[in-house]
């Protein structure tokens, strides 16, 4: 009997301290939403709100980048590579208005704008800058700044340009190095009057979309390519703080990282539990051990696995956290993985995305981010595509009362911004994905502000108040 007691003990101490050692002490917060509306608002008159576009998704006219090439390919079955065949085209003709949308930012309240620079304007050969270009965006820059809009520029937002591409882009070696060139270029530019910097938006969607799942391009499935890319993306990211510093050593500079939660879709299933370490390790973690140790660790569990050091550490000033959701993924075998994800939100939960809705997930990427760092973070994206509207407000006040209690906690966040300003072409998903803060008429390019859209300028305003 005393010999059964000690196994079974014996057993459930390795069982338990697996668990916990896989989920590495991390609980899910059961943050009670209702009871978080009862804080006063604890965003300093310093903070910025904001909203986010890329070049691609909104300016329009970007015909030299490996995306306007890709809209015009087909898949293995003949099927175009985005939903309903569509282009992004002239977009959200935002190149041309962009005038009219600064002011669609102030009706809004807001005093920051996160946009890309799209590289195919600026370098349309290599080596060969277009001064038109860099014009158009020094205006856009001024424009902002006169009404009181602070500038954050991204310097790659997933588009390359088509003699980029053609190179081998990103598996490319010296691919840092041929993109801090074009940094150089922009920031003796732009330097004097933008302090913000993103370097790279998401390296690990831009890696994975594009070498392994085959929704962006180059459309490529081969995992050992992800690691590659995604490892020469941190060091372009790198380069790119070097260039600009030297510069402009007042810039503020930061890569940006998409944080998607991994977690089991069974919290008593070891497999499930130690599969989500390894992917929130791998796909998230992996940006923030290289960002503050130069140290990169990748891998996808059962296809690839990349190991790397620069030793050059701290090498940023601040982290762009892009936040949306989380997903599940479970551990088996499954025709050549080991995993296979899981949905397990109800459909009032999701978005038209098929994301779940999940605003506590935004604490707990803030707090993955602390564990690695005290230096400033801005929420670069957080958003909602909601065509019926329904659910836009309520996403918008949930997620910004849980960013408020994280505040309040004492994480250094300094900053918010929602995507999208307007409805944009979303990738893969081509219009049919509505995150805009504004609808946008695409047939007539009519901005008209969504009744939910209303709650962002409502928070800001109150949280000023206080
Ligand atoms: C992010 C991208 C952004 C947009 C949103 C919905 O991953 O950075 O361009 O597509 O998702």
């Amino acid at each position: 009997m005393n010999t059964f007691f000690i196994v079974v003990l014996a057993v459930a101490l390795v069982y338990f301290g697996t668990l916990f050692w896989f989920t590495d002490g991390q609980s899910n917060p059961r943050l009670n939403l209702n009871r978080l509306k009862n804080n006063k608002w604890h965003f300093g008159k310093d903070f910025l709100w904001g909203s986010a576009t890329s070049s691609h998704q909104v300016e329009g006219y970007c015909t030299n980048n490996n995306w306007y090439k890709f809209e015009s390919a087909v898949n293995e079955q003949g099927k175009p590579r985005i939903l309903n065949g569509q282009k992004a085209g002239i977009a959200s003709d935002h190149w041309n208005r962009y005038k009219e949308d600064i002011q669609l930012m102030k009706a809004l309240s807001l005093n920051a704008y996160r946009f890309s620079l799209e590289w195919s304007k600026i370098e349309p050969r290599q080596g060969e800058f277009d001064e038109g270009a860099l014009d158009h965006y020094e205006q856009v820059v001024d424009e902002l700044l006169a009404n009181g809009i602070e500038p954050m520029v991204t310097l790659h937002h997933f588009t390359d340009p088509l003699w980029f591409e053609e190179q081998g882009a990103f598996l490319q070696e010296n691919s840092p190095e041929i993109f801090a060139s074009f940094v150089e270029r922009v920031v003796g530019r732009l330097g004097r009057k933008v302090r913000l910097w993103c370097t790279i938006n998401e390296p690990s969607v831009y890696a994975m979309q594009g070498y392994l799942k085959a929704h962006f391009p180059p459309a490529v499935k081969d995992p050992r390519h992800v690691g590659i890319v995604f490892q020469n993306l941190l060091r372009a990211h790198t380069a790119a703080y070097q260039r600009i510093k030297k510069l402009e050593p007042q810039a503020q500079v930061g890569l940006v990282v998409a944080l998607v939660l991994y977690d089991p879709p069974n919290d008593w299933n070891i497999l499930d539990v130690a599969l989500a370490r390894s992917f929130n390790k791998g796909l998230n973690e992996s940006h923030l051990t290289y960002l503050v140790d130069g140290i990169f660790n990748f891998s996808i569990p059962g296809a690839a696995r990349v190991s790397f050091t620069n030793g050059i550490k701290d090498a940023f000033d601040i982290v762009g956290l892009n936040y949306y959701t989380r997903f599940f993924q479970s551990f088996g075998f499954y025709g050549g993985e080991f995993f296979k994800e899981v949905f397990k939100a109800p459909p009032e939960k999701l978005t038209d995305m098929r994301w779940e809705i999940y605003p506590e997930g935004l604490y707990r990427t803030l707090k993955m981010i602390t564990r690695f760092t005290s230096k400033p973070i801005y929420i670069t994206e957080n958003g909602i595509a909601d065509d019926s509207d329904t659910r836009r407000a309520g996403f918008i006040e949930d997620h910004l009362l849980v960013l408020n209690k994280a505040v309040a906690d004492g994480m250094n966040v300094k900053g918010y911004f929602y995507w999208s300003l307007l409805d944009n072409f979303e990738w893969a998903f081509g219009f049919t994905k509505r995150f805009g803060l504004y609808h946008v008429d695409y047939t007539t390019q009519k901005r008209t502000l969504r009744e939910g859209s209303k709650k962002y300028p409502e928070i800001i305003q109150k949280s000023r108040e206080q």
